[in-house]
């Protein structure tokens, strides 16, 4: 059996039984093809040039272990492979935090972010931090930048410290326990420029129709309350007090914009465009913030 046949056969069962994607794939070949090239510890975007090696039977059993247990347990593939990647840098996970996939990475990877930042962005707090990836990757994509991780989950922030070590940036991440912006103030008595936040935003009705897939995460880090709003409210009638003078919040909300625009109808929210289309993550300016305050 080749490589290929293998993946083919395996997507056909992940589609039998129903499974749910959306963990770092969003279709049954794709969630197939990772956890095959995973079991033969081959790089994940080298399909192609592998796709007709012959597998031997030892492999084919190794990876029909690993299938089934995704089909029977329904756990996101990243908790079995404790590893989930994210614009092409790889992340410690395990069932302490979310599988990342927050649509900030994309921003931050591919410049959008820049047009709102300057030389003088230097503090940037990565609010809900989980795995700390958003806070690997701002420092990634800004080398002059210090971050702080903040996350009320102790667990969570041990799942970060291993993902702060693995891409060696322990001088310039700081974690720590925090609920909400309540222990956030700023860096080296310095206030925010850069604030990014991925909260628990999913409202309660959708929350009651989640797959198992999404039952697996941390309960934590997705209910955001009836309307999903319950970790904005208090974040953004804080955040301006915490921020420079030209400082920007970068909020994903996922679906909840319509729930988002009647709960701050006057904010002057920019909505920035992901592969997921112009309404999941948005942008504020201090300067905007500070309306809903006064
Ligand atoms: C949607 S996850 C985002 C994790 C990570 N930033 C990512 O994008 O993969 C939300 C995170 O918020 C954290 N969280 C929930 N309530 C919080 C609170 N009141 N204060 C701080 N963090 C909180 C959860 O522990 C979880 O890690």
């Amino acid at each position: 059996m080749t490589l290929i046949e293998l993946i083919e056969d395996a997507e056909r069962q992940l589609m039998a039984a129903g499974v749910s994607f959306g963990h770092g794939t969003n279709n049954a070949f794709d969630e197939a093809a990772w956890l095959a090239l995973w079991c033969m510890q081959l790089p994940l975007d080298s399909l192609q040039k592998h796709e007709n090696r012959p597998i031997a039977g030892e492999l084919i059993n190794k990876f029909a272990t690993l299938l089934r247990a995704r089909i029977d347990s329904r756990k996101p593939a990243a908790y079995l492979t404790q590893e989930a990647w994210l614009q092409g840098v790889p992340f410690y996970v395990d069932e302490r935090v979310i599988v990342p996939r927050s649509f900030i990475a994309e921003l931050l990877a591919d410049g959008s972010l820049d047009e709102w930042l300057s030389d003088q962005t230097v503090n940037v707090l990565d609010l809900c931090t989980g795995n700390g990836s958003l806070a690997v990757l701002a420092a990634m994509a800004y080398p002059d930048v210090r971050v702080q991780g903040a996350d009320l989950s102790k667990a969570a922030l041990e799942v970060a410290k291993i993902n702060v070590a693995k891409h060696g940036l322990q001088a310039r991440i700081e974690l720590m326990e925090s609920d909400g912006l309540q222990a956030c103030h700023g860096i080296a008595g310095q206030p925010y420029d850069l604030i990014l936040c991925n909260p628990p935003y999913v409202n309660t009705h959708s929350m009651a129709s989640l797959p198992p897939e999404y039952l697996a995460e941390p309960d934590l880090a997705l209910a955001g309350g009836a309307d999903g709003m319950d970790f904005i409210r208090p974040l953004l009638a804080q955040a301006a007090g915490k921020m420079s003078d030209n400082a920007v919040l970068v909020l994903e909300i996922g679906n909840e914009r319509d729930y988002f625009e009647q709960a701050f109808p006057s904010l002057p929210a920019v909505w920035l465009a992901t592969s997921a289309g112009q309404d999941q993550v948005l942008l504020l300016t201090k300067q905007g913030l500070d309306l809903l305050e006064h």
